[in-house]
């Protein structure tokens, strides 16, 4: 039962916990042969994509960070352009429009103001087509959309959003991978295989609370704390900062890691954590120079990395190893740490972690 905490101290946690069987059944009945069916957009799905030269992708908060994510699996898998942005910038600015673009919205709820009006100003411009990627059947969104793909994820209760990311995340691969063989892509064989593996991944990282629920500790008395990431675990990075001050109010802020040296690194003293989220070697030796920066700077760091990761060890260090991850799955097995390091931290501060102060679950006003 969805509304019953079970065992756990907060739904946050349960709806953590719940993400292996979530990835499963955002799975099921979506592939066959290791292909992912079409019609599980809808009707005309077939068609409608056989037209997509680009995609706008629009949505709020974590859905629009799973957005940024997909741009980078869209123009690399695709090879078609992607433009992402946030409902509220997209809904009130001249915006322009190329043929064949199709328009994505993302929302756990599907009734967020900003997204929803988005879309009908969207619907006014001559766009391909309209999907919506959704955790709510019958919402608003997946209404007025032409297709919908529902994430589900089953009733996300925590305000902070945790199951219903990494199902978008899930889904928008899907997406991807229905567009991508459009365009000559032959690997998807490959990544379903890979995405059924997920589950198992995903239980491995949750097996590693222990730690995180250790290294919570050296954040509970700080007031900020910066993430780092490149590539597609950028928003990553960004979704681990806004898990850590929706529930902890501590202040944390994302940097793409090759921007430190362009202003955040002047912040970086014993005060300011770093959280470096690294999944591979060739990522962690771009970042090794910027980490070094950091502990030069007398600055904690706090990195998520694999287990080739070769970093200096010390007490300026504290390493979470994960498992090996194939690439394009990083973003959805390296969110999960960063929900619960989140977690814990709010636990320790004794923050009300399921309701935190002035946020609500879906923000159906403006
Ligand atoms: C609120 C919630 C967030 C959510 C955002 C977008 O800010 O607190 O968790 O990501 O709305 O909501 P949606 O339902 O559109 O995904």
């Amino acid at each position: 039962d969805a509304a019953d905490k079970g065992l756990y101290r907060h739904y946050m946690l349960k709806e953590i916990y719940e993400q292996p069987d979530v990835i499963a059944r955002v799975l099921e009945g979506r592939i066959h042969q290791g292909h992912v069916l079409e019609q599980v957009f809808g009707s005309g799905a077939s068609e409608l994509f056989d037209q997509v030269k680009m995609v706008q992708i629009v949505a709020c908060g974590t859905s629009y960070n799973a957005g940024v994510v997909a741009r980078y699996w869209i123009e690399k898998l695709v090879g078609i352009p992607c433009m992402v942005e946030v409902a509220s910038e997209f809904r009130y600015r001249k915006t322009v429009c190329m043929p064949g673009t199709l328009f994505i919205t993302i929302s756990q709820s599907g009734e967020t103001a900003d997204t929803l009006s988005a879309l009908r100003e969207a619907k006014e411009q001559n766009y391909l087509g309209f999907l919506s990627i959704c955790n709510v059947a019958g919402s608003s969104l997946v209404r007025e959309s032409d297709l919908a793909i529902m994430t589900n994820a089953g009733p996300e209760i925590g305000v902070a959003s945790t199951k219903a990311f990494t199902s978008q995340l899930v889904v928008l691969m899907l997406t991807t991978l229905v567009l991508a063989r459009r365009y000559g892509f032959d690997g998807e064989q490959e990544i379903v295989a890979q995405l059924e593996q997920l589950i198992d991944l995903t239980e491995q990282v949750l097996a590693l609370d222990p730690q995180i629920q250790k290294m919570a500790e050296h954040f509970v008395d700080k007031h900020h704390a910066l993430f780092l990431g490149r590539g597609t675990i950028y928003p990553v990075a960004v979704e681990g900062a806004l898990k850590l001050k929706e529930i902890s109010y501590i202040h944390a802020e994302a940097y793409p890691a090759g921007e430190l040296k362009h202003g955040p690194l002047a912040l970086v003293d014993e005060d300011m954590p770093v959280v470096a989220i690294a999944p591979n070697n060739s990522l962690l030796e771009k970042l090794q120079a910027n980490l070094e920066e950091v502990r030069a700077r007398g600055g904690k760091l706090f990195l998520f990395a694999d287990s080739k990761a070769q970093v200096k060890p010390g007490n300026d260090l504290e390493l979470i190893t994960l498992p090996d991850v194939p690439t394009v799955m990083a973003p959805i097995i390296y969110s999960i740490p960063l929900q619960l390091l989140a977690y814990y931290v709010a636990c320790l501060k004794g923050t009300d972690v399921d309701q935190p102060r002035n946020l609500a679950k879906s923000v159906t006003v403006e």
